[in-house]
């Protein structure tokens, strides 16, 4: 089924959210802009949109996200000061995030979700399939991840979501798959969803993560979805209306991710997306891990 008209170009990334979790450091500072090492988490996630081929990119934002279009911008002030210093490479890791991508940003406005966010963008993406990325999910860059749902959209067509065994006490975090297998080991047929349900009430351990292909069919399904849990418009109660009737724009697939994820959604797994990071960079991995194996074995 591959043809240009199936060709992913247009990447998504909702960005609106006021990220009360990390007050007060957000008071001022859009969550997206904390540094996971020595780089805001949002790069890393834009960084991953185009490796996949997604070199457009655009960001639904809000209030107080100003630093989020400077940080994709040139600075050239301080490109001056260090070409003028002749620190070349400072100046390379500023440039770095200007010349990644074509950006686009457009406002949410009301935050009524994650399903309006999505809907937010389709002035932009029109009638093209398109992936979302949420940045409070970091997949590894040796994991492709993207690039496999895109290969299982070519074949199946409709939508692909991403998936990931979690602990079954977690479920009511993510969004629960029930799901039936394939010819394809990592690759399920999706049959219903179910945003952050009770332990009991889960389908499946299965937790959606925060990487989409979608069908432009979403969005039609999305005007005509009603507020769900808590009170919002959910992609996953539009992505359930589509997995149960694929004549509305196709069937629902899920990858299922065994790769390498960092959630830097919440304090702790922040903490620990920046440790393991760090450990595994070339240039500060070697010293930060003998300093960290001194720590542990002294201070615990
Ligand atoms: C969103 C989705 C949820 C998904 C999660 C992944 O929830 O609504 O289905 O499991 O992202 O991170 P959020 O974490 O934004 O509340």
């Amino acid at each position: 089924m591959t043809s240009s008209r199936n060709r992913i170009s247009k990447a998504v990334i909702p960005a609106a959210g006021l990220g009360t979790r990390f007050l007060p450091a957000t008071k001022a500072t859009p969550k997206e802009m904390l540094p996971v090492v020595d780089k805001p988490a949002i790069q890393y996630v834009v960084e991953e949109a185009v490796t996949a081929g997604l070199s457009d990119v655009l960001m639904v934002t809000g209030r107080n996200k100003r630093p989020l279009e400077d940080h994709f911008d040139r600075n050239y002030e301080l490109e001056e000061v260090l070409r003028n210093k002749g620190d070349a490479t400072k100046l390379t890791r500023v440039q770095e995030s200007s010349d990644l991508a074509t950006m686009h940003y457009v406002r949410q406005g009301d935050p009524k979700g994650l399903g309006h966010a999505v809907l937010c963008a389709e002035p932009h993406v029109g009638d093209e399939p398109f992936a979302v990325l949420l940045g409070d999910d970091l997949i590894d860059p040796r994991d492709p991840l993207l690039a496999r749902m895109n290969a299982v959209r070519d074949e199946h067509g409709g939508s692909v979501i991403a998936l990931m065994e979690v602990d079954p006490e977690t479920i009511h975090l993510y969004g629960s798959a029930s799901v039936s297998g394939t010819d394809d080991e990592d690759v399920v047929r999706v049959s219903g969803l179910v945003e952050k349900p009770s332990v009991a009430d889960a389908p499946s351990n299965l937790a959606i993560i925060g990487r989409y292909v979608l069908d432009p069919a979403v969005f039609a399904v999305l005007r005509d979805t009603a507020p769900g849990r808590g009170g919002e418009i959910q992609l996953t109660d539009a992505l359930q209306a589509l997995a149960a009737d694929p004549s509305l724009g196709g069937p629902v697939h899920g990858v299922v991710f065994r790769g390498r994820r960092y959630d830097t959604g919440d304090r702790g797994d922040y903490l620990r997306a920046i440790v393991r990071l760090a450990c595994e960079r070339e240039d500060l991995g070697p010293d930060f891990r003998d300093w960290l194996r001194a720590y542990v074995n002294k201070e615990m």
